[in-house]
């Protein structure tokens, strides 16, 4: 049967996130057993509702006429408006409706938009290339392998300020033997998943001027854009950088914001040939998002109450970061030199010297305290040596984990 699957959807390994999930069930009811019941620290999916207010329009929504009908994959019209409202109130950017093409959620976009850009080959010399960062969220690579394309990662390091030379890239992807002209997307995702890492206006303009020059569509992917601390600079959209809509697009979620990760709808604006070359493609392959879903998300997005919630869910998540941050203190870890991020609900942070590899270190800690990280590898090679923590729990379960951690024996020596 495998043989009858093409080359690229057979390299595939399940998502490492499944795989956590499947790992982390087998091992339920034994360490449950033995007080180590699994708290989840894995995925970026915030355990709280999402605000009364979204969930109050949904039920509401479900009684209108219409509402269960197949619907238009662009998005209704009343979610295409509140999206250009949006990023006109919180960007000054000013859409049109033909800019803007709505999603189920952004992996779904960032997969297609990929799929519409590469040429598949298995000949490795002529692969059309996506540039990802490294570490960067763990689906890019898998999105560009399945469509047949190359990922190649662009190192985020503390000595770059999680923001690459992008002229020395270009020179390092031509020592490497690859041709630039075979380069067809730059992804950018700042806060970036999984280092909290934040970018500035400065940066944008020249990743638009970099992909102007080289004819590369700049993907930027804004699914924490709205998750910064309280007091500090809001993260700016690339498309407030003049003329970048000559070669950008952007991806939006509402599952982080607003925590509404299973609700499955976010949206991408930007270059409106792409948009367009996009939205034909989605055509062909779904039919859009269950309306009164479009209803509901289409209210809160310019609501007092979804601001709200915005801001209180940043504040718990910075209250949790120093819970946990704190903790690890005690146990040897050099927070104070970690540089902990200002935005996103994630922690980055090294795996004790002792550990050969992220792996042994968060399958270690899954084992005895049930607590679920990821391996810093399953972010890019530059991931290796590090894990990654959200802090997506409750409180309690914050504290709880700490003193697993601390029962258990794990500290940073
Ligand atoms: C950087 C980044 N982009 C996109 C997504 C996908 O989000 P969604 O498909 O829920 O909008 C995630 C989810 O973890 C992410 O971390």
């Amino acid at each position: 049967m495998k043989e009858l699957f093409n080359d690229y959807v057979q390299t595939l390994e399940t998502y490492i996130m499944f795989q956590i999930k499947q790992e982390t069930q087998r091992l339920t009811p034994e360490l449950t057993a033995k007080g180590r019941k699994p708290i989840s620290l894995s995925m970026g999916a915030p355990v709280e509702p999402p605000p009364e207010f979204v969930n109050k329009k949904l039920i509401e929504a479900i009684s209108g006429e219409g509402m269960h009908t197949y619907t238009t994959p662009k998005g209704e019209s009343y979610l295409i408006e509140s999206i250009i409202k949006r990023m006109k109130n919180r960007f000054n950017v000013d859409l049109e409706k033909e800019e803007v093409f709505s999603l189920i959620g952004s992996k779904e976009g960032i997969a297609n938009m990929i799929r519409a850009l590469v040429n598949p080959t298995t000949d490795i010399k002529n692969k059309d290339i996506i540039l990802i960062p490294d570490p960067g969220y763990a689906s890019y690579k898998e999105m560009v392998k399945v469509s047949g394309g190359m990922a190649y990662g662009i190192p985020l390091t503390a000595e770059n300020n999680y923001m690459p030379d992008l002229d020395e890239l270009a020179r390092n992807i031509e020592k490497d033997g690859y041709s630039l002209k075979k380069v067809k997307a730059l992804i950018l995702n700042y806060p970036n998943n999984p280092l909290g890492a934040v970018t500035n206006k400065e940066y944008l303009k020249k990743a638009v001027e970099f992909c102007k020059k080289h004819n590369i569509l700049l993907i930027s992917d804004a699914a924490y854009i709205d998750m910064t601390f309280e007091g500090e600079e809001k993260a700016p959209s690339v498309l407030e950088i003049e003329g970048a809509k000559d070669i950008a697009v952007e991806f939006f979620s509402f599952s982080k914001p607003y925590s509404m990760t299973g609700w499955r709808i976010g949206w991408v604006c930007g270059n409106k040939e792409a948009v367009g070359i996009f939205g034909k493609l989605k055509s062909t392959i779904d039919t859009g998002i269950y309306k009164p879903i479009q209803k509901a998300a289409s209210e809160v997005l310019n609501s007092k109450e979804g601001d709200e919630y915005i801001a209180e869910a940043n504040k718990r998540f910075e209250k949790k970061q120093k819970i946990v941050l704190d903790g690890l203190k005690e146990l040897g870890w050099k927070t104070d030199e970690l540089n902990p991020p200002k935005a996103t609900f994630y922690l980055w942070l090294p795996i004790p010297p002792k550990y050969k590899t992220s792996k042994e270190f968060t399958d270690e800690v899954l084992n005895k305290s049930g607590v679920v990280l990821v391996p810093g590898n399953a972010f890019g090679k530059n991931g290796e040596g590090w894990f990654r923590l959200s802090i997506v729990a409750s409180e309690d379960q914050m504290h709880e984990v700490i003193r697993r951690l601390k029962e258990d024996g794990f500290r940073f020596e």
